[in-house]
């Protein structure tokens, strides 16, 4: 039986570890050929190496996604190593929590130069190779945070916020040549991205750190937090012919913690 997404070539950024290594692993186990981008290159090595142990086909590629000539650079390698691009998913990522008038410059900065330039650059170099065959699919990882502001994340909503802006504009532009531009929105999932975070959170909550995804658990209408899994499969589904009449779309992986 072959796959959703049988011998297309795949860039997820940020593929090292949490969402974006999980998505690597679903689009390799449909068929996908892989180029697992992370700025730590030690664990896109490892991912990729775990894709090609389980039979599929991956390569890591380094890239800091900030910078313009790393991401055409990693986009050219993995063009000759795997063949013509056909999806690209902007999924790395930074996040902090803090109180907004501790945000220093540099924060607000970092996060907007990773999770809004970072996908504006990929989203780039993805359409300048995408657009001679007519034929593309990009995602950009969003967030709840997306969505609805929320307090002491001022810099990270307005990087997701951004992020929705950018695909809804690139897929109206490129709806005509064949490119479908969409937005995954995930709520919590417990990635790595928590362990640097969570005291940060139970800070602003006034929780004990082992009390803060059980919080997040009980404010979710489905009462769990998320899975990598779970916004993997979306994924698949919006960068496979299933999702061919969908672009310019904001999905929320959520539990039904957002709604519109
Ligand atoms: N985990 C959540 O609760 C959650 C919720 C909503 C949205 N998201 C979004 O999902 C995406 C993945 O999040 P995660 O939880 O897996 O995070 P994570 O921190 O576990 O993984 C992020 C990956 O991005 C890589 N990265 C960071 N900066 C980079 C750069 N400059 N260039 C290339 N790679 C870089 C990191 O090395 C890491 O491997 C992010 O965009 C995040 O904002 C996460």
């Amino acid at each position: 039986m072959s796959g959703k997404l049988e011998n297309r070539v795949a860039v997820v950024t940020g593929g090292g570890r949490g969402i974006g290594a999980t998505i690597c692993g679903r689009f390799a186990e449909e068929g996908a050929l892989v180029g697992v981008m992370d700025i730590q290159d030690e664990a896109a090595q490892q991912v990729a190496e775990e894709i090609r142990g389980s039979g599929g086909q991956a390569i890591a590629v380094a890239c800091d996604v900030t910078d313009q000539g790393d991401v055409e650079q990693a986009a050219d390698q993995v063009e000759q190593k795997l063949g013509p691009l056909a999806i690209w998913v902007n999924n790395a990522g930074v996040s902090y929590i803090l109180p907004f008038l501790e945000c220093t410059e540099r924060i607000w900065d970092q996060t907007l130069e990773v999770n809004l330039k970072g996908a504006f650059l990929g989203c780039q170099a993805a359409i300048r190779r995408m657009l001679p065959r007519n034929r593309g699919v990009i995602i950009n990882m969003s967030s709840q945070s997306g969505r609805v502001g929320n307090s002491h994340y001022a810099a990270y909503c307005a990087s997701k916020f951004g992020v929705i802006g950018l695909t809804q504009s690139l897929a109206v532009e490129f709806a005509g040549e064949g490119i479908r531009v969409n937005a995954i929105c995930p709520g919590v999932v417990r990635t790595p991205m928590w362990d640097t975070q969570i005291e940060d959170y139970a800070r602003k909550r006034d929780l004990q750190p082992g009390e803060v995804m059980p919080y997040f658990a009980s404010k979710i209408p489905m009462g769990r937090i998320g899975k990598a899994e779970e916004v993997a499969r979306v994924a698949v589904f919006l960068a496979s012919d299933d999702a061919d009449y969908i672009t310019g779309q904001a999905i929320n992986v959520s539990g039904g913690a957002v709604m519109h």
